[in-house]
């Protein structure tokens, strides 16, 4: 290959001027692809459509090598399934290898190879407009995700063309961004990048990823797109990945910005030497890195690296041998939204609710007296429940709250409406006419939050309290209707004190795609019991962020029965709102204690602990058994608690069920800072529950010796069995 056909192997354009969907490229693209300039395409789509551009790209240029299709398939390609952290909630990496697989048979059947996800950045601050992307705050729920999307994406086979690439983004601490503010810098130590934000990303490589991308960010001072320790480093060196490493969007020439490089092509050789393969947007691979590379062997020898493992990819989706395997337009017309994908999104949607409040056992409404008032704009909103990131998803095909709601009412349960205002600012009018609805209504059903608009990328939030209008309308109808059934449509973790205090009941819908209103209609009535658990804390205010139950102790640990000298708020209890792992569903449980099978082990022998649990209720249910373990004296001060371990597991009425959780010391490994992990000896307590802030029952295993590891603790996964 020519160094001109090399460099453009590197290049990723964008279909269209914008980010916007467009398949219908110009001439002068054409002329571009036919000249060997473009090595992959995003957002583009349409089976037949992709199907002629590929075979310009086959046919018409010189090499004939095929092009790269890619888009943000992140939860959906047609058939939208709930935001990723609404799948995470689910704890159930069942449900999100499903998602995963439609959305990459529907995006496959429309001409895409590679989806930019899973978003695996850890995230423990709700300013953070994109926490919705991820799986929460946890590294070992998100190394879970994590694995599970990249088997549902990739399948077992990249070469089948049901499946596609999936790329783990954003290397390696996009979501620390100082204060929430997206695409800004994190600082943090080595230990945290690697205890924390890093082992859902290993996971995502163990699991065999075939992409990663890198963040636009800095982490203390280094922007990761143009630094060689944080990708090649990691990535290659310490990992062993050997796949394709592509920048985000105008990463590269945004080194200038962040102060690192003078000029374009200062930029393109940082991104390259740091291990950046393909050059989302920018265009300085293609412009500005052909004179430096005269007469620089190193840097030749980089592009020859760059350009092996866009081919290898290449390769591995079987474009070489079947270039048009993904351009059957029969297959997209079938495949799209099909009502067997809708059932699914509906089970997912079910699956991710979280009930965090049931005081009077309001819900479920299964036999509700007198008619039922939905009170809202959120209730009647489509758009909001695709979420971000909707790929070809449509508004027009998504079931609202209030037509799942309506359609679903009980025999002879008429469902009327108010909307109750907007969102960003109180309509008094509108909110009166609520009120005064909700004074007769036989039952009220409250949909309040955050639309589509207010997470996702760029949209960060100084205030992670409800919008004005919003509040104005929750505190007038609670404060006449405090039975009311609070739905609770958000993005992200949110601190509604108010609410949390006067409302009896609180069901957090999250954004749930376009089945939203079945979904919820199965959940209120009662088809459905919610059992999904919070994937991250949710604080009382803005002020607690960033806010984990997974910190370290304090010296001064908090202690409600002192005024000072303890680790405190001076004006705000410093628990969460609703804890980590919390969730309540229509049964009830208990836990039996504990019990080792060993209590002492080697440095690398398994060992495992079991419970019982039982369903003391009268209705057969799903609990979410959670392991967490914590290291009580070690080198350095370890995390009050960690998880380690879960298991959503359905248990009939009056029965009980045994959930054995089998684990390595390694899980305990801490990091070092010459790359390698200890395994330390001494004791390690395990607690088990059904939320963070409800363990009980703590047992201790003796790890009799240290050794080292080179994996991440936290992104290990426990085997989990039930019997
Ligand atoms: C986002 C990425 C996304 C890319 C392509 C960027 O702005 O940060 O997550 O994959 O755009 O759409």
């Amino acid at each position: 290959m020519s160094v001109d056909q090399k460099l453009g192997q590197l290049v990723q354009a964008a279909g269209g001027r914008s980010k916007s969907l467009n398949s219908r490229l110009t001439d002068a693209e054409l002329d571009r692809v036919r000249a060997g300039k473009v090595g992959s395409y995003l957002h583009v789509a349409g089976a037949e459509a992709l199907g002629e551009l590929q075979r310009v790209a086959v046919e018409e240029s010189e090499h004939g090598i095929p092009l790269l299709f890619a888009m943000d398939v992140v939860h959906g390609y047609r058939t939208i399934f709930p935001v990723p952290i609404a799948i995470a909630s689910s704890f159930d990496p069942s449900a999100w290898e499903e998602a995963a697989r439609i959305s990459a048979d529907e995006a496959t059947s429309a001409g895409l190879h590679w989806t930019f996800a899973p978003m695996v950045d850890i995230a423990r601050d709700a300013r953070w407009g994109r926490i919705v992307e991820g799986a929460g705050s946890d590294p070992y729920l998100s190394s879970v995700m994590a694995a599970a999307q990249v088997r549902g994406y990739q399948g077992a086979s990249l070469g089948e063309p049901h499946t596609m690439l999936a790329t783990a983004k954003h290397l390696g601490a996009y979501g620390a961004a100082t204060g929430g503010r997206d695409y800004g810098s994190a600082d943090l130590s080595e230990r945290t990048l690697h205890e924390v934000y890093l082992p859902s990303f290993y996971a995502a490589e163990e699991a065999g990823v075939g992409s990663f991308m890198t963040a636009f960010n800095d982490i203390g001072g280094q922007p990761v797109t143009g630094t060689e320790a944080l990708v090649d480093g990691i990535l290659r060196d310490q990992w062993d990945f050997d796949g394709l490493v592509v920048s985000d969007w105008n990463a590269i020439a945004e080194l200038l910005n962040h102060g690192v490089a003078e000029t374009r092509g200062e930029a393109a050789v940082l991104a390259l030497q740091a291990g950046v393969d393909m050059d989302m947007t920018s265009g300085v691979f293609e412009t500005d890195l052909k004179a430096i590379l005269d007469g620089n062997p190193a840097l030749t020898a980089d592009l020859d690296r760059a350009v092996g493992h866009i081919l290898s990819v290449k390769e591995r989706l079987g474009l070489f041998d079947q270039p048009f395997a993904y351009h059957d337009a029969g297959r997209e017309e079938a495949s799209l939204l099909t009502e067997e994908n809708r059932a699914a999104a509906r089970d997912i949607a079910a699956r991710s609710m979280v009930l965090l409040k049931n005081e009077s056992q309001t819900l479920p409404l299964s036999d509700p007296a007198g008619d039922i008032l939905v009170i809202g704009t959120l209730a009647d909103d489509h758009l909001t429940q695709l979420g971000s990131w909707r790929a070809r998803g449509e508004a027009g095909d998504v079931i609202s709250i209030l037509d799942g709601l309506t359609d679903a009412a009980p025999d002879g349960v008429t469902v009327s409406y108010e909307p109750g205002g907007n969102i960003q600012t109180a309509d008094e009018d509108a909110v009166d006419a609520a009120v005064q609805a909700a004074e007769t209504a036989g039952n009220v059903i409250l949909v309040i939050g955050e639309d589509y608009d207010l997470s996702g990328e760029a949209r960060s939030r100084s205030s992670v309290e409800l919008p004005a209008g919003q509040k104005a309308l929750a505190d007038a109808v609670l404060a006449a209707r405090p039975d009311a059934v609070v739905l609770l449509v958000t993005g992200r973790a949110m601190a509604i004190p108010d609410i949390a205090e006067t409302a009896d009941t609180i069901l957090l819908t999250w954004m749930l795609g376009v089945e939203a209103g079945p979904a919820v209609a199965d959940v209120v009535y009662g088809a459905r019991a919610p059992a999904g658990r919070l994937p991250v804390d949710f604080p009382r205010a803005t002020g607690q962020l960033p806010l984990t139950y997974s910190e370290t102790p304090s010296g001064r640990p908090a202690n409600p029965d002192l005024s000072v000298d303890s680790n405190r708020y001076m004006d705000l209890p410093i628990t969460p709102q609703f804890a980590f792992g919390h969730g309540l569903t229509y049964s009830t449980f208990s836990y039996g204690q504990p019990q080792l099978s060993k209590s002492a082990v080697g440095p690398q022998e398994a060992f495992s602990i079991s419970v019982d649990i039982t369903n003391t209720s009268d209705r057969d249910g799903e609990d979410v058994v959670q392991l967490y373990m914590r290291d009580p004296v070690s080198r350095t001060s370890r995390p009050k608690k960690e998880l380690r371990g879960f298991k959503r597991v359905a248990i009939p009425a009056g029965q009980s069920v045994t959930v054995t959780f089998t684990l390595s010391p390694a899980q305990s490994a801490t990091y070092d800072d010459d790359g390698s992990w200890l395994i330390e000896a001494g004791r390690l307590d395990f607690m088990i529950g059904p939320s963070s802030d409800s363990t009980s029952g703590q047992v201790t295993v003796e790890v009799t010796e240290a050794a080292e590891t080179r994996v991440p603790a936290a992104a290990i996964e426990t085997e989990v069995s039930v019997q």
